[in-house]
């Protein structure tokens, strides 16, 4: 960080200490009430929703995940050690790739064979870096294809996930998708494409299951309208070659809550008629970045953004809001999607979330889109997953964009240097839910109250998700509210309480962020939760992301 930056964000975090230092004597709220229905499940909550996203943008992949065979930091054959060891930590259950955008520009062909012999390639990005930069031959910058789908995979492999691969489809052929489904999935000593991963050390087959059908085909994905992209979709995936392995397409979805391209896709795939045949889609997928900060003054994709480290309470609650705004996106996408999948077997797949402020909080010029990752962002991730979990009959799958040093990452790294952020704690706290079953729950509170530039605005006052896995129920929930603590009563319908504890991510200061200096300066703490004869009671920080994991007779 800039000292510029550094010392206006100090400035500002000292301001928001004092307002935490004359509340000591936080009056404590009463009525707050969180109410959970053991006996009214909802889905099952797929691991896939606590899913990863890493793009060969910026740092993300070259310095973030490879560093090179040949490094002298720790590597697993190039991959970064310390990474695969957190990510086991986070139980990461997928990671998508090679895109976002620049999945539509990607050849395959060029990230296979001996690494001395693939070319180097004009990034999708290389036009975005600062000018200095654009004609310097980094691998952020012309992409040497040292990192391709055979380090992909063994990277999934490494960590624990399942990879998900995203197809290009404005700039290769159906039967380049067709050769790419072929190289990681057919049969050892089968094809001249499974003779060459064999050549590359994988005999086995990859057996990938998840493929994306482009990505964001409205834009940097061939600027398609939702019914020249559903004729693609078909070419694309019709009588693709599946090896025994039940494929899973995912269709490229809207622009945010752009419900015309919802219905203007699945009318023209399906004859404008429902079906019970979804022509192979399993997942849709929806992509939303938290991005306007202006308070309403302008939707310029530019100048909504804010900082990701100087920022005050208003606008911690206006990112809580704009976070808050999947919970519609999902519920409209889901009754656009229900007028044509008749039995309801599409999934939502929400493969890009997160935060997204303007540059300057990067560590280093190559990292396009790096920013740092404070309490604030965890809060907004926390937001999202607990959304993710309550829609669990509806979202399938999930991943935060993106990993390392990028928008609303875990990870940030540099050379030797590595630190996790408090989105990783979120994801290390969250990994409970995997596999669990969601259950309704609701919580009731008092709202967050705050002057929007004169006019008054609020954002609830808590908000969460449950589940329940074996005699173990997972609460999840964040307080936003930057100075009030909420005391809950916790009442369990269906079921009886015999121990709990809790987990806690709050600072004193709601910038506080690790940096690669300093990458212990955010922790989760355990808490102490009350049992009483017939409820729980626990107080929630302020700005808080907490979890209560209550063991059930
Ligand atoms: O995550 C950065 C970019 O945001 C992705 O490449 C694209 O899909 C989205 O617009």
């Amino acid at each position: 960080m800039e000292r510029r930056s550094f010392l206006k964000a100090a400035a500002a975090s000292t301001a928001v200490a004092m307002i935490f230092d004359k509340r000591t004597a936080w009056a404590q709220q009463a009525g707050t009430h969180i109410e959970i229905l053991v006996n009214e499940p909802i889905a099952t909550i797929a691991p896939e929703i606590y899913g990863h996203f890493t793009e060969h943008l910026g740092s993300a992949v070259y310095d973030g995940i490879y560093v090179g065979e040949n490094s002298k930091i720790a590597n697993q054959q190039g991959l970064r050690s310390a990474l695969i060891d957190k990510m086991r930590v986070i139980k990461a259950p997928m990671v998508r790739w090679p895109g976002g955008c620049f999945a539509d520009s990607y050849d395959w062909r060029d990230g296979i064979g001996p690494r001395k012999t693939r070319p180097r390639r004009t990034n999708f990005w290389t036009d975005g870096f600062p000018a200095s930069l654009q004609k310097k031959n980094i691998p952020q910058v012309f992409d040497p294809n040292e990192f391709g789908t055979d380090d992909f995979v063994r990277f999934c492999k490494l960590t624990g996930a399942e990879p998900y691969i995203a197809g290009n489809v404005r700039s290769l052929t159906p039967l380049d998708f067709d050769h790419w489904v072929e190289y990681c999935n057919s049969p050892r000593g089968t094809t001249t494409l499974a003779e060459t991963r064999e050549a590359a050390g994988s005999p086995d087959p990859y057996n990938v299951r998840y493929w994306g059908v482009g990505n964001e085909s409205w834009g940097c994905g061939g600027n398609f309208d939702p019914e020249d992209y559903a004729v693609e979709f078909k070419r694309y995936t019709a009588w693709v070659p599946s090896y025994g392995v039940p494929l899973r397409f995912v269709a490229s979805g809207p622009n945010s809550d752009e419900q015309a391209w919802t219905r203007g896709f699945f009318s023209k795939l399906l004859h404008g008629q429902p079906s019970n045949d979804m022509k192979g889609v399993w997942g849709f997928s929806v992509h939303h970045y938290a991005t306007n900060l202006s308070r309403g003054k302008t939707q310029d994709w530019d100048k909504e953004k804010g900082d990701a480290l100087n920022f005050d309470p208003i606008d911690w609650y206006e990112l809580c809001k704009e976070t808050d705004r999947i919970e519609s996106i999902i519920l409209d996408h889901w009754t656009a999607l229900g007028e044509f999948d008749l039995d309801r077997k599409v999934k939502l797949v929400v493969d890009e979330y997160g935060p997204w402020y303007k540059p300057g909080t990067e560590n280093g010029p190559e990292q396009l889109f790096g920013q740092q990752i404070t309490v604030r962002d965890a809060v907004a991730t926390a937001l999202s997953l607990d959304t993710f979990n309550r829609h669990a009959d509806k979202v399938g799958m999930a991943a935060c964009a993106q990993l390392v040093n990028c928008i609303n990452s875990l990870f940030l790294a540099r050379g030797d240097k590595f630190a996790t952020t408090p989105v990783f704690n979120v994801f290390e706290m969250y990994a409970a839910h995997q596999g669990g079953t969601a259950l309704r729950s609701e919580f009731s509170s008092p709202e967050v109250r705050y002057d929007r530039d004169g006019k008054p605005a609020s954002f609830a006052g808590l908000k969460g998700s449950a589940s329940l896995k074996g005699k173990t129920l997972t609460l999840t929930a964040v307080n936003p509210d930057v100075s009030q603590p909420r005391e809950a009563e916790i009442v369990l319908r269906g079921a009886k309480a015999i121990s709990a504890k809790a987990l806690v991510v709050a600072e004193s200061d709601i910038h506080a962020h690790n940096t690669l200096e300093e990458p212990e300066q955010v922790k989760s703490r355990a808490a102490d939760v009350r049992l009483n004869a017939n409820s729980l009671s626990f107080t929630f920080p302020p700005a808080s992301v907490v979890k209560i994991e209550v063991q059930l007779s």
